[in-house]
């Protein structure tokens, strides 16, 4: 008998696929360890969530997300129509795509971002065009917009970079594929993630104007105090996307959600698995919808610690913090090495984090703590 080797039936494009690696930590660590890598809620879960999760007494039935949707359009305030539940953010940045790319199609992702967005794309075999955001972390516009007008052209444009995630020697399926590939998703985190910018609204409106869809990743809306999400229903190109991980405090549930036109909603409704937010997600994030000014509270200290914590930094002699509209600042490093920082706090119990990619070298973020965390940090720079 033949003996097959699953390595030649693997997708050929995969064969180089670069891991996402989140550096987790075992639960029993959690306790002892001051955590400002991952942009976490350092005042966890509403305590009404909580209790819910332990009251819920159906946990042995699949369990739907329409309760759940009709709450979360309640809160964001649009029609049920528009909304579509997931787990985590991640889930529907993949849902999204799968929509909307065939094989050849392309994103436009403006790094430094949120590494999702390529992730999923080498995933879905799509092209990534990379345009990447200025040294403020400003998004460039003008390229964006003659990035997209010269792909209608299928000639790239000079200064973006075109990163292929399929083996260029494969073809596309067909010369029709060849023909129908399009740009047709622009990825924008607002804030972003990692420097906690937020992109002039003059500028969304240009992106707006572009002859894409334009999915717009706010994670971190809550902590900024604004959104497009009410937007959406008057604005056919525009997705928004939202999770419960940060404001609410439930990052290890994976309650994300997006906001989009009705007809991409129901066609993600269409393609997802059936249950892909499970019953203690949904259980958590309606009751912390019900709790919201109780997490709203929390959410106002991390602003204000955030401002604090800001100028406390600043002061550490070898910090620059920018400016942040989210629950971290991004500090650059000054004549100091990012990631001996890092290691020397991670020997302390303080988990920050530094970045492999070039660009962000001289960079660190920091997730905003408690006041009491933020001290053990500040008391450990200062002894660096
Ligand atoms: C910009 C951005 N989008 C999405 C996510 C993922 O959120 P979720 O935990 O809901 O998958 C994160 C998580 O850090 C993020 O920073």
């Amino acid at each position: 008998m033949a003996i097959l080797d699953p390595t030649q039936l693997i997708r050929a494009d995969l064969s180089d696929f670069p891991p996402y690696s989140m550096g987790h930590v075992p639960l029993a660590d959690l306790d002892h360890l001051v955590k400002l890598d991952l942009n976490e809620n350092p005042y966890g879960a509403s305590p009404k969530a909580i209790a819910a999760l332990a009251q819920m007494r159906h946990y042995h039935r699949y369990i739907g997300q329409d309760e759940l949707r009709a709450d979360i359009a309640r809160y964001v305030g649009v029609d049920a129509d528009h909304v579509v539940a997931s787990n985590g953010a991640d889930e529907i940045i993949d849902l999204v795509q799968r929509v909307f790319i065939n094989r050849g199609d392309a994103i436009v992702d403006c790094p430094p971002s949120f590494e999702m967005y390529a992730f999923f794309a080498r995933v879905n075999g799509a092209r990534i065009i990379s345009v990447p955001r200025r040294d403020d972390f400003s998004i460039d516009v003008e390229m964006i917009e003659s990035v997209i007008a010269s792909e209608a052209k299928q000639s790239p444009t000079r200064g973006s970079e075109i990163v292929s995630s399929r083996d260029p020697s494969t073809p596309l399926r067909s010369a029709q594929d060849a023909l129908l590939a399009m740009t047709k998703l622009l990825f924008l985190t607002r804030p972003n993630n990692p420097d906690g910018g937020i992109t002039a609204h003059a500028d969304i409106e240009r992106l707006l104007a572009l002859p894409v869809i334009l999915v717009l990743d706010e994670a971190y809306a809550e902590f900024a105090g604004e959104s497009y999400a009410a937007r959406v229903p008057t604005q056919s190109n525009l997705i928004v996307l939202r999770t419960f991980s940060k404001w609410a405090g439930l990052a290890s549930l994976r309650v994300g959600y997006c906001i989009a036109p009705k007809v991409v909603a129901a066609k993600i409704l269409q393609i997802k698995p059936p249950e892909n937010v499970n019953a203690a997600g949904i259980v958590a994030a309606r009751a912390s919808l019900a709790d919201r000014d109780y997490l709203m509270d929390n959410v106002r200290r991390i602003v204000a610690e955030r401002e604090r914590l800001s100028g406390e930094l600043a002061q550490v002699g070898f910090l620059q913090p920018l400016p942040s509209h989210a629950n971290f600042l991004l500090c650059r490093v000054i004549n100091r090495d990012a990631k001996a920082i890092q290691t020397a706090l991670a020997q302390r119990d303080i988990l920050i984090r530094a970045f492999k990619s070039p660009r962000l070298s001289d960079y660190i973020r920091i997730a905003v703590g408690t006041p009491e965390q933020d001290a053990v940090l500040l008391s450990a720079l200062g002894n660096l």
